[in-house]
C-alpha cells in the first residue's frame, strides 16, 4: 500500500490567513470597523508566551488591532475579573483571549463564564459550548467554535470531501478538543465514537476508524497497528521528548513513520494541526468584528 498523503496543515493555514486578511480588508472598505483581539496572558509561562506572541503577531499581519495584556502570576481572580468586564465594554475589542491554563488560585470556568459570548474567540464559553452541542447536521457554524477543533475539521473536509457516514473514533474526551471535535463531527454526519482511559481495547475500537482524531497529549501513544489501512488519521498532540545528542523534538500522539505506513492520510507534527489553531483564531475574531458591524458569518 501507498505511503500516507501528509496533509498540510501549514499551507491550508496560510490560505485561511490570506482569505481573513481579504475579509478584514473588505469590512474596513464596508464601513466596517476594524477587528481587534485581546489577548491576556496571566504569569510567564514559556510556552503559553510564545503561543500569545504568535497570536498578537498574527492578529497584526492580518490587519487587526492587537491588544497584549501581561498580567503577574499572583493577579487575584478579581483583577482578572475587572480586565474582562473592561475588554466586554470596549468596542475596539471583538475577540478576547484569556491563555490557558490559568494558575490554580483562579476559577478558570468563572473567568471563561465573564467573557461576553459575542467576543469569546475561544468558543469556550458555556453558551457557546451548548450552541455546538445543540447544532443540527449541517446547521451553519455561527457563533464562535474551538479553534483546534475547527481547524481539524476544515483539514478533513479538504482532504475527504464529504465526511458522511464515516466512522470517526476520537481518542481523548477532553473539553478543549475530543468534545468539541466529536459534535463538529456529528454535524458532518460522521458516526462518533469518543474513546478515553477507560475505554476497552482501544486499539481494536481505534481499527474501526475511517477518521481517527487523536488528542491525549502522550508521544506516540498511537500505534501503526491501530490504524485502519487507508484511514485518515489527525494528530493533535505536540509533545516535547528527549532526543540524540542532549536534543529535544517534537512529536505527536501518534507514532508518526508507522501510521504513515498505513494511514490514507495524515498530519504531520510538526506542520499538521498546529498552525490551523492561529488561523481559526482570526477566523473567528474575523466573523466576531462582522457581528458587531450588523453583518452576518461569511464563509472565507
Ligand atoms: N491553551 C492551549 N490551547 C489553548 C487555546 O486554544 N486557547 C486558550 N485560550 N488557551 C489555550
Amino acid at each position: 500500500m501507498a505511503e500516507a498523503k501528509l496533509i498540510d496543515g501549514k499551507a491550508f493555514a496560510a490560505g485561511l490567513r490570506t482569505r481573513v486578511a481579504k475579509g478584514v480588508a473588505e469590512l474596513a472598505t464596508s464601513g466596517g470597523a476594524k477587528p481587534g483581539l485581546a489577548t491576556v496572558l496571566v504569569g510567564a509561562d514559556p510556552a503559553s508566551e510564545v503561543y500569545v506572541r504568535s497570536k498578537g503577531k498574527t492578529a497584526s499581519e492580518l490587519g487587526m488591532a492587537s491588544f497584549d495584556h501581561r498580567l503577574p502570576a499572583e493577579t487575584t481572580e478579581a483583577e482578572l475579573l475587572a480586565l474582562i468586564a473592561r475588554l466586554n465594554a470596549d468596542r475596539s475589542v471583538n475577540g478576547i483571549l484569556v491563555q490557558l491554563p490559568l494558575p490554580k488560585h483562579i476559577d478558570t470556568p468563572k473567568i471563561l463564564l465573564a467573557i461576553d459570548p459575542n467576543k469569546d474567540v475561544d468558543g469556550f464559553h458555556p453558551i457557546n459550548v451548548g450552541r455546538l452541542g445543540s447544532i443540527a447536521a449541517g446547521a451553519p457554524l455561527d457563533f464562535p467554535v474551538p479553534c483546534t477543533p475547527l481547524g481539524c475539521s476544515m483539514l478533513l473536509a479538504d482532504a475527504l470531501g464529504s465526511l458522511a457516514g464515516r466512522n470517526a473514533v476520537i481518542v481523548g474526551r477532553s473539553t478543549l478538543v475530543g468534545r468539541p471535535v466529536a459534535q463538529l463531527l456529528l454535524r458532518m454526519d460522521c458516526t462518533v465514537t469518543i474513546t478515553h482511559s477507560r475505554t476497552r481495547d482501544l486499539p481494536a475500537v481505534c481499527r474501526s476508524a475511517d477518521i481517527l482524531v487523536v488528542a491525549i497529549g502522550k508521544p506516540e501513544f498511537v500505534r501503526g497497528d491501530w490504524i485502519k489501512p487507508g484511514a485518515a488519521v489527525i494528530d493533535v498532540g505536540i509533545n516535547r521528548i528527549p532526543a540524540e545528542g542532549g536534543k529535544t523534538r517534537l512529536v505527536g500522539d501518534v507514532a508518526f513513520a508507522e501510521a504513515r505506513a498505513v494511514a490514507g492520510h495524515l498530519t504531520p507534527v510538526p506542520g499538521g494541526v498546529g498552525p490551523m489553531t492561529v488561523a481559526c483564531l482570526m477566523y473567528n475574531t474575523l466573523q466576531e468584528a462582522r457581528r458587531a458591524s450588523g453583518l452576518p458569518f461569511a464563509a472565507v
